[in-house]
């Protein structure tokens, strides 16, 4: 049997995540059990959300545990079956990513069909990425036609598809910010946005009061922080926000300081709502048939940043945080 690879955290990260927290470590790939499949994997998912379960805190999930494989989203191929209904040769989407073979309870891994759609695609745009902006633009924000949308972290996974879905679904004014003049370009050019900034090039308040004079309806926080409060002060009469994620204080090592201008929500009556896309399973086929339709016939534009090999995959969720990525980052392996 071969061997497999294998991603560990070894130590809680303080801050930034340094190398010397993780272990690539090499195991022995075992025989599936009844009921289980053993899986090749060929795409790996690196998310945001992992820096959170590198934390020893109470969440909604539990932590990654020490010297332990970490997990994630991942697409393989399966070379050895002894669960009904799966068999070798077929394709699936599981959990256990962060190695190169996972030994996976047939029972928790989703038969994918490549014929359907790339592999990449089930862990991005017809995945957990892409439900994430449906179910939060279109149920959480309740976005309807003729709202003006502000998006951040816009030319990432979630925010490329957020801005695209409210121009599809008839927003008046779509705007989004990223962090290079080059995320900034794609969002209007070949996304489509209205307008678009770079937050790094001064206060995101200012900006967006210049791209969106009249005010916005529905602001997706994917940031957190002075995007977030900027966001409150730009929201108009009936406001609505779907907060996804806070990125920008995944790293932080004090107490991060909360929106100072709360206040404004009584007299605009303003929704703020933080949601969890698991909570929105029952919208997948309709995401499904939507957003499948839309990429097909070419109205919904999806880029995926790769990077090849298992001894990457660290480094490929580091760059996620700094933002290296534009779409989905994925870290491809190859086939044996
Ligand atoms: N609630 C849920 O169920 C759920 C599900 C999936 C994802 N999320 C959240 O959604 C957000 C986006 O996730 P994703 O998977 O689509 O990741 P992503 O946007 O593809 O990648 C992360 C991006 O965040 C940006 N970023 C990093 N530090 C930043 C900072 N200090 N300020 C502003 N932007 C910063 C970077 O782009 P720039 O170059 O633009 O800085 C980077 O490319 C995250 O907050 C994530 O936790 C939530």
């Amino acid at each position: 049997m071969p061997k497999s690879r294998e991603w560990h955290l070894v130590a809680r990260p303080q801050g930034w995540p340094a190398p010397d927290d993780f272990a690539l470590v090499e195991t022995e790939v075992p025989e599936p059990g009844p009921g289980q499949i053993l899986v090749r994997n060929l795409y790996l998912s690196v998310d945001p959300y992992m820096r959170g379960r590198m934390n020893d805190v109470k969440s909604y999930a539990p932590p990654y545990a020490l010297d332990a494989p970490m997990h994630g989203g991942a697409v393989g191929r399966v070379v050895a079956s002894a669960a009904e209904g799966v068999a070798a040769g077929d394709h699936v989407l599981h959990g256990l990513g962060w190695r190169e073979y996972a030994l996976v309870d047939a029972a928790d891994a989703v038969v994918v069909d490549p014929a359907r759609a790339p592999l990449t695609a089930y862990l991005g745009v017809l995945g957990m990425t892409g439900m994430t902006a449906y179910a939060g633009l279109l149920r959480v924000a309740a976005m309807a036609e003729g709202d003006v949308v502000f998006v951040s972290g816009a030319a990432g996974a979630v925010g490329g598809q957020v801005g695209q879905i409210a121009r599809l679904k008839g927003a008046s004014r779509v705007i989004g910010s990223a962090g290079s003049a080059e995320k900034v370009r794609l969002l209007v050019e070949e996304y489509g946005f209205d307008a678009a900034f770079n937050y790094k090039d001064g206060p995101v308040a200012e900006q967006l009061a210049a791209a969106a004079p009249d005010g916005i309806d529905v602001y997706f926080d994917n940031v957190g922080g002075e995007h977030l409060e900027a966001a409150i002060g730009a929201l108009r009469v009936h406001g609505r926000a779907a907060l996804c994620g806070a990125i920008a204080q995944y790293n932080a090592t004090e107490p991060v300081r909360g929106p100072r201008n709360l206040g404004l929500m009584v007299g605009r009556r303003l929704t703020l709502r933080g949601f969890l896309v698991h909570d929105h399973q029952d919208l997948r086929p309709e995401f499904v048939r939507e957003v499948g339709g839309w990429l097909r016939d070419g109205r919904l534009r999806h880029r995926e940043t790769v990077v090849e090999g298992i001894e990457n995959n660290l480094e490929a969720f580091l760059g996620l945080l700094r933002g290296d990525n534009t779409g989905k980052m994925i870290v491809a392996l190859p086939a044996e």
